[in-house]
């Protein structure tokens, strides 16, 4: 009987000359976003420098007043149910928690507009928006997800995104480099399902099933992830936002300490290429440690089921989380200023 063969490919960064696109989508389809906010920002970024051994709050010139497209990857924390088209207003329709589409997928896990809306509708960008709840970085890496389906819970990845990106995002807007900004924000699923598998229970690629030491684990959660962004660049992507998980977890630190190693080396050798890094450990922390200043009352999760909103509280306009694990329409504001107070407060020339 032969063992199975794990094969860890080596990390193979394409390749990132910008090329100007050609396409030219010009329809705009502004949102109105209700931002009277009932919170504070009362939490400062920790900004870091680029040679920092680890992921840090940074901004090496991503400039959101030229942003005319933002374009999201990532996970139920960044979904607006739309996958990789112009977001519908939310509307909530009890007893269903979710904002959106009364009878499709195509909602939000939150009682309104999110993080990403508001920050486009800030600068008046047009959001294109693929990620989708639930998704992790790459089915493959674990024997809990598909295409395995041990679980048999089907997940959207980071891949998949990129691919439905890639195959009509050029159709959807102009995309010209220097106007469009990627955000990517995943680990929450990924982490969820690294547990699962019993922590180095992966797939490795092909199906193998392989037990793999934690640094050759963190290695398959960083591969695709480099890989995908390399992509991104190779097709003319200038411009990352990323999202640091908002909770600490030891797979999840070098997977984002790797991501933003690579693209501080991205930016080293072209300066055209820029990243920000948001840590939202550092906000969510403070959350945690000290809510009052933040504006928030009673506890911090309103509903008490992701399936319905009986008999959560009546106040979400001051609650951390509307689903349980899932940010209030409130805090996604809180989301996207402290966003944009990294992106302004920890620019490094
Ligand atoms: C905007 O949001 C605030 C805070 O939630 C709320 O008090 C106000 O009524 C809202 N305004 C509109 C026009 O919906
Ligand atoms: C970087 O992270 C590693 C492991 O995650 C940790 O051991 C090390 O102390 C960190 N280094 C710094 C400078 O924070
Ligand atoms: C998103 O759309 C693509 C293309 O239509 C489809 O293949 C994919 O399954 C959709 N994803 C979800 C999560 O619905
Ligand atoms: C994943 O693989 C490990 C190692 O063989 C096994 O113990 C575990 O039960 C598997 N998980 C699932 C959901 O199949
Ligand atoms: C995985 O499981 C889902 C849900 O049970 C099912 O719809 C899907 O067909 C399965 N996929 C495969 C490849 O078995
Ligand atoms: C907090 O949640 C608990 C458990 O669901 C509930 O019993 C309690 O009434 C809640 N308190 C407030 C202030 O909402």
């Amino acid at each position: 009987m032969r063992s199975p063969v794990c094969v860890f490919a080596a990390l193979t960064l394409l390749g990132a000359h910008a090329q100007a696109q050609t396409a030219t989508g010009t329809h705009n389809f502004p949102i109105l976003v209700n931002s009277t906010s009932t919170l504070t920002l009362a939490v400062s970024p920790v900004c870091g420098s680029l040679d920092s051994a680890n992921f840090s709050e940074i901004n090496t010139g991503v400039d959101l007043g030229a942003m005319k497209t933002l374009v999201t990857f990532g996970d139920s924390w960044t979904s607006t149910g739309s996958n990789g088209t112009i977001p519908l207003p939310p509307i909530l329709h009890p007893p269903l928690p979710s904002a959106g589409a009364a009878n499709s997928e195509n909602r939000r896990a939150s009682n309104g507009y999110i993080w990403s809306e508001r920050l486009a509708a800030d600068f008046n960008a047009k959001l294109l928006d693929y990620s989708w709840g639930g998704a992790i970085i790459n089915n493959y890496a674990y024997n809990t997800t598909t295409p395995l389906n041990a679980t048999g819970v089907q997940r959207s990845d980071f891949v998949a995104q990129a691919a439905l990106f890639f195959l009509q995002g050029k159709y959807l807007d102009a995309l010209v480099p220097k106007n469009t900004v990627y955000a990517v924000a995943f680990g929450i699923n990924d982490d969820g399902q690294y547990k699962i598998g019993n922590r180095r229970k992966y797939y490795a690629g092909h199906g193998n099933l392989c037990e793999l030491n934690s640094i050759q684990a963190v290695h398959e959660l960083t591969r695709p992830e480099i890989q995908k962004l390399a992509e991104l660049q190779a097709a003319g992507a200038q411009n990352f936002l990323i999202h640091g998980m908002y909770e600490t977890h030891p797979e999840i630190t070098p997977l984002q300490s790797a991501v933003f190693a690579y693209l501080a080396a991205q930016h080293a050798s072209n300066p055209a290429i820029n990243f920000a890094f948001v840590n939202l450990a550092n906000m969510f922390g403070a959350i945690a440690a000290n809510p009052a200043p933040f504006g928030y009352l009673g506890n911090a999760t309103c509903l008490v089921s992701a399936n319905t909103i009986v008999g959560g509280c009546d106040d979400p306009d001051h609650s951390v989380f509307y689903i349980p694990g899932h940010p209030s329409m409130e805090t996604h504001g809180l989301i996207n200023q402290y966003t944009q107070t990294v992106v302004n407060e920890c620019l490094v020339s």
